[in-house]
């Protein structure tokens, strides 16, 4: 192993560059090359990477994004795209490749590496947490924090107002964000993927909160089958005319910030255990963390297995619901 190529892909999140870090840390520990590939899968196609060193990472274990950029690779998805991507790999004599991103990522290395034979190792890399075989993605704990924050601050003014405020979080296919937000900040109701949304069942809720309450907060994961915020709020208003609903998306600052210390930790640790994997020679596989302990899987189950919330966590909430 004398060169590991490394990309960030797919959608940013906080404690990336704490990995890339690691990465390049490790990496000159053991006397490789670290190379960095800008925006993810689009700069192997383009032929856009650089050797990088100490100075490279020095102060970046705080900052949120990625100092090597990302991207959602729709070229990528085509043999004629890979192909240009295997070139650039093979004319830079790369031995090993880490991917830190989201399932969709981690879809595209698991087909690279069908058609090169390439180690791979992957690094779950997405506030979603939607990736099977870890608790922890990086930028979960960091994104959960800032909807929390967020939350916090509306109640302020929901209760001051007496209003019921439905916010929507991030959480494409999965409710980990919402849910999670949900326990942490003590909303009243939360609509997650992986629950069938019953528009008849959240009004009676609300009616039910409100006796005698200031506000009402009502988490939506954007992936929601009855739909955002903003379309949940129209569904029920005509079933609370004397009720001031609003809604708030929290949008893009979910992605944002500097990365919480667990979040740098994870990073950090899986960064180098990449490193250390593929100078064992491992290939196609995907790093998780179980409580303490880091583990590995393989990168097809990663993709092709769901990760789903705890179900305990589902229960909680029902059973705190405010009357
Ligand atoms: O990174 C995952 C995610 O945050 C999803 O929750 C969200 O749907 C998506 O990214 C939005 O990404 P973008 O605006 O970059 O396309």
């Amino acid at each position: 192993m004398k060169k590991i190529a490394l990309i960030t892909s797919g959608g940013d999140s906080p404690g990336m560059n704490a990995c890339i870090r690691s990465i390049v840390k490790t990496c000159l520990f053991y006397n490789i090359i670290p190379f960095g590939i800008y925006d993810g899968f689009q700069g192997m196609i383009d032929k856009r990477g650089v050797e990088l060193g100490y100075s490279d990472v020095d102060n970046i274990i705080y900052r949120g994004g990625t100092i090597l950029g990302t991207a959602r690779c729709e070229e990528f998805r085509t043999a004629e795209g890979r192909q240009k991507a295997i070139n650039f790999l093979k004319e830079e004599s790369v031995d090993g490749l880490v991917v830190i991103g989201g399932d969709g990522s981690f879809t595209g290395a698991y087909t690279l590496g069908k058609e090169m034979s390439i180690p791979i190792i992957g690094i779950p890399g997405t506030i979603d947490n939607d990736i099977f075989g870890t608790d922890h993605t990086i930028g979960f704990d960091t994104a959960l924090n800032t909807v929390v924050d967020a939350i916090d601050k509306i109640r302020d003014t929901a209760s001051s107002h007496h209003r019921a405020f439905f916010i929507e979080v991030m959480g494409r296919d999965a409710g980990f964000i919402a849910l999670n937000a949900a326990i942490a900040s003590g909303a009243e109701s939360v609509l997650i993927p992986e629950e069938l949304t019953n528009i008849d069942k959240l009004v009676e809720e609300i009616k039910t909160q409100n006796k005698g309450r200031r506000s009402s907060i009502i988490i939506v994961a954007e992936g929601d089958d009855g739909g955002g915020a903003k379309e949940i709020l129209e569904k029920v208003k005509p079933f609370l005319p004397n009720y001031d609903l609003r809604f708030s998306v929290l949008g893009h600052i979910q992605r944002g910030g500097s990365p919480s210390a667990l979040d740098r930790i994870i990073a950090t640790r899986m960064g180098s255990y990449s490193v250390e994997l593929l100078i064992e020679g491992k290939s196609n596989c995907m790093i998780g963390v179980y409580g303490e302990t880091l583990s590995t899987c393989s990168i097809e189950s990663g993709i092709k297995e769901h990760a789903v919330p705890e179900q305990s966590k589902i229960d909680i909430l029902k059973k705190l619901r405010t009357q």
